[in-house]
């Protein structure tokens, strides 16, 4: 990660159980070639040892606002200044409402506000300390105030609860950084995208469903976030890996699907819906499992699922829409008509039959936006996502643009 190479980094480490991640991240950083300073608060302590930190990082870790010998070395201020990149991993419940109300009662919170380098935070906290308003108010206004957030994930947490508050892994955290210090084109910026499949249940075993792998979506989520995007992706069930640093939501159902959208995209600044969503699903859901009972057929009426794309891109503060178009002939003219009728930004149209599109690994795109096209050609779906946010980021930024000159 050329990215880092010399990059001055200020680790802030807080109170919380995933402080021992802090020791992984400050080696990956500091492997990477960023010089790494690590700040605890002074329960931080309690988590991980100083000098294992110091032993990685080859500096001394600090802790205390009223040191004297490293007030007399290099102060506080100073070090707030010294720093390109202000990070905190893990950053408690505790330390956001705190940075939020702009305290400065230990060193770290006191370097936050002396510092003029952006600061990122890796939240790690009980899934309903996250969900609590306090949090959620706290978190809006740092992040109205620039202050980006890497995560939380999704899962298992320490305390044996299910749901947001994880820190990311040290890994996909540094990449982060990387992406930061790189200049990755959507870097900072908010993506929201939708991938695979959607099942719609028939009775509790069966379900119609289509032939979506996914692949495309997440070869999308890979290259948002290798330009530096914050990506949330919201995934119908596929057979792949969790892009490192992505936000995944499982969904299963075209409903499941809109709402876990519509919970997140008034963050959003660009929506990218990949999903092969179901336009319709079973309008009863039948309790037990369909018999057979001897009947020769079987009659199954539909209801149409909400177009989602449709709608995010009907609300009034939208994000930069994008969507797809498969089609079996006439590609372009469809692409366009439907861009135009779903009131879309950008289109990415392909041709789909045989072995074309779903469950292949490679396909050609045609992206139409107002005023513009581009054939790709065939290529593997990772070269074609790769090209894709390239244009997203160039319309983006020419569109931003335009509404702010
Ligand atoms: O109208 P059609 O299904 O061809 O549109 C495809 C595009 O619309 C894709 O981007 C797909 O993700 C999105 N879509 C959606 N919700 C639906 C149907 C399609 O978001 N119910």
């Amino acid at each position: 990660m050329l990215a880092l190479r010399g990059r001055r980094v200020l680790l802030g480490i807080t109170a919380g159980i995933a402080a021992y991640k802090g020791a992984e991240l400050a080696r990956l950083l500091v492997r990477a070639g960023a010089e790494v300073q690590v700040v605890m608060t002074p329960a931080a302590g309690e988590f991980i040892g100083r000098l294992t930190l110091q032993a990685i990082t080859g500096r001394e870790v600090r802790q205390s606002l009223f040191d004297v010998s490293h007030e007399a070395a290099m102060g506080h201020i100073e070090l707030a200044r010294w720093a390109d990149l202000v990070l905190i991993a893990p950053a408690t419940a505790d330390v956001i409402a705190q940075l939020a109300a702009g305290t400065a009662r230990d060193l770290l919170t006191t370097l936050c506000l002396a510092s003029e380098a952006p600061l990122l935070l890796a939240p790690a906290m009980n899934q309903a300390m996250w969900r609590h308003p306090a949090t959620r108010d706290n978190v809006a206004r740092l992040m109205q105030r620039g202050v980006r957030f890497l995560g939380p994930a999704d899962g298992e947490q320490a305390c044996g609860d299910v749901g947001p508050g994880r820190m990311l892994e040290p890994a996909a955290i540094a990449d982060r950084v990387g992406a930061h210090f790189g200049g990755g084109r959507l870097a900072g910026r908010r993506v929201l995208l939708t991938a695979g499949p959607t099942r719609e249940a028939l009775d509790p075993v069966r379900f119609l469903g289509n032939r979506s792998s996914g692949k495309m979506g997440y070869a999308l989520a890979d290259a948002l976030l290798a330009q530096g995007a914050d990506l949330v992706l919201v995934s119908g069930p596929v057979a792949l890996p969790t892009p490192r640093g992505a936000k995944r939501i499982d969904v299963e159902s075209a409903l499941q699907m809109y709402d876990a959208v519509f919970a997140h995209v008034a963050e959003a600044d660009i929506f990218v819906a990949c999903a092969a969503v179901a336009d319709y699903r079973p309008g009863d859901v039948m309790g037990e499992k369909i018999k057979k009972d001897g009947a020769e057929r079987l009659s199954i009426e539909c209801v149409r699922n909400p177009d989602i794309l449709a709608e995010v891109a009907a609300l009034e503060r939208r994000p930069f829409c994008v969507g797809f178009a498969a089609e079996t002939h006439d590609v372009e003219a469809h692409a366009e008509r439907k861009r135009r009728a779903k009131g879309l930004d950008m289109i990415a149209a392909n041709q789909v039959g045989a072995s074309q599109g779903f469950e292949a690994d490679d396909n050609a795109l045609l992206v139409i936006w107002e005023g513009g096209r581009e054939a790709t050609g065939r290529q593997s779906k990772v070269r074609l996502a790769t090209r894709l946010t390239e244009l997203i980021a160039e319309r983006f930024d020419a569109q931003t643009a335009t509404q702010n000159p």
